[in-house]
């Protein structure tokens, strides 16, 4: 019995991992819960669950939480999390956090030796070098949920990873695919929150329709598979069927495709090395296709570019692309700022930034921090 502390499990992805353990009761268990502003949610799934202990954003949850569960352990806020992501009774972290918020559990699980499956890309985006070296230094593995990462992650198995030439991530173009900057001036945030394909969290669609998600997958990529950026090619491929490829040195490609659902790479994250069975249909080849690839336009879509350039300047950098770009996103949301704002003012912040090249938790927390306070101040 694999033991999951699930980080975020009122969210998206985190409900899409409860769906999986429940079908799997035999071998899957709730060590810990967490939530934020779903109390609701959250509370069900307590009962539903009763794990160890239950992580909560903010002191103010507990008075609803606590008179349902009084012998509950309740952990709050940010060393909640820690906490909750270094619990001993744990066998496995699922970080389906969402944003800079997840940096610290992951890096906490790591640190104590757990095996992370990894959905929240924030924590790579911003804390890439010292992530991949805390997991070499206690022997803990992240095993990618992100389902372009989890697609390469499956075409390398049993691959040396020296006979790479380039990985080949997939985009499905977001819902304004084919539009013009001119075109985009005006888009509103419910056209922006309708995907094609995926029904996903609001921050992560927001970031498909800018292409920032592409370009964060970039970055994660990077880092989980130890390829430069410029062997790293995005393809825009809107059938969302191939969840991305690799190319190996004798040019032979492989690719992994299936139904975009990411109970898929969710499942495989839980059950790496193995396959877990599940009662999801199945691709349809026949009218899956024709498959069509596209390059992306980044001029357009400059946030794509701007990741590229922030991974190819190094240091600390893609941690400001990713501060700028949560801290623009949450006000697009709150419809505070138009779609092209967000593109622009990360270009902005980039530019104003003197990178840091030796960055330890506390710099990555200090610009991250500050980036947020200067956007805020462009914005006021
Ligand atoms: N959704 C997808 O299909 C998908 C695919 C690939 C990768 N990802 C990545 O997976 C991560 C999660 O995405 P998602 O779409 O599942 O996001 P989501 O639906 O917004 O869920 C985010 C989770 O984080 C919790 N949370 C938010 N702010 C918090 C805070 N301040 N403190 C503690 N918990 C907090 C939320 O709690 P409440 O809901 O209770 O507020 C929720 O449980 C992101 O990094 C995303 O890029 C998602």
């Amino acid at each position: 019995m694999k033991k999951i502390a699930v980080l975020g499990s009122t969210g998206s992805i985190g409900t899409q991992a409860l769906d999986i353990i429940d079908k799997n009761p035999d071998k899957y268990s709730v060590s810990v819960l967490s939530g934020a502003t779903k109390l609701e949610l959250l509370s069900e799934q307590i009962g539903k669950y009763h794990p160890k202990a239950v992580a909560v954003a903010n002191e103010s949850s507990l008075g609803f939480l606590r008179s349902k569960y009084p012998d509950m352990e309740f952990l709050v806020g940010m060393d909640g999390l820690i906490e909750a992501a270094s619990a001993s009774d744990s066998d496995l972290v699922l970080n389906a956090l969402v944003g800079m918020i997840g940096l610290m559990p992951t890096y906490a699980a790591l640190g104590s030796g757990k095996d992370v499956a990894l959905a929240n890309k924030e924590t790579l985006v911003a804390g890439g070098q010292l992530i991949m070296e805390t997991a070499s230094a206690s022997g803990a593995g992240i095993i990618p949920v992100d389902s372009e990462h989890s697609a390469i992650f499956q075409c390398l198995e049993g691959q040396r990873s020296k006979s790479v030439n380039r990985l080949i991530i997939t985009a499905s173009g977001g819902p304004f695919r084919g539009k013009d900057r001119q075109d985009l001036k005006g888009v509103t945030l419910k056209e922006a929150l309708d995907h094609p394909k995926w029904k996903m969290g609001n921050k992560i669609t927001i970031d498909s329709a800018t292409l920032m998600n592409k370009g964060l997958e970039v970055i994660e990529a990077h880092w989980l598979f130890g390829t430069p950026a410029d062997r790293i090619d995005v393809t825009v491929h809107p059938q969302c069927v191939i969840h991305s490829m690799v190319e190996f040195e004798d040019h032979s490609i492989l690719a992994q495709m299936g139904i975009p659902d990411m109970r898929i790479p969710i499942g495989y994250a839980f059950s790496y090395p193995d396959r877990l069975p599940n009662d999801l249909p199945g691709l349809d080849i026949l009218a899956a296709g024709p498959f069509t690839f596209e390059e992306p336009d980044k001029k357009t879509f400059k946030c794509l570019q701007l990741a590229y350039d922030a991974l190819k300047a190094g240091g600390s950098c893609p941690v400001v692309l990713n501060a700028a770009n949560e801290e623009l996103v949450g006000m697009f949301l709150l419809n505070k700022i138009g779609f092209l704002d967000i593109q622009d003012s990360v270009d902005r912040l980039l530019q104003e930034h003197e990178p840091i090249y030796s960055l330890s938790i506390e710099s990555i927390l200090e610009i991250d921090k500050n980036v947020r306070e200067r956007v805020k101040q462009l914005w006021r």
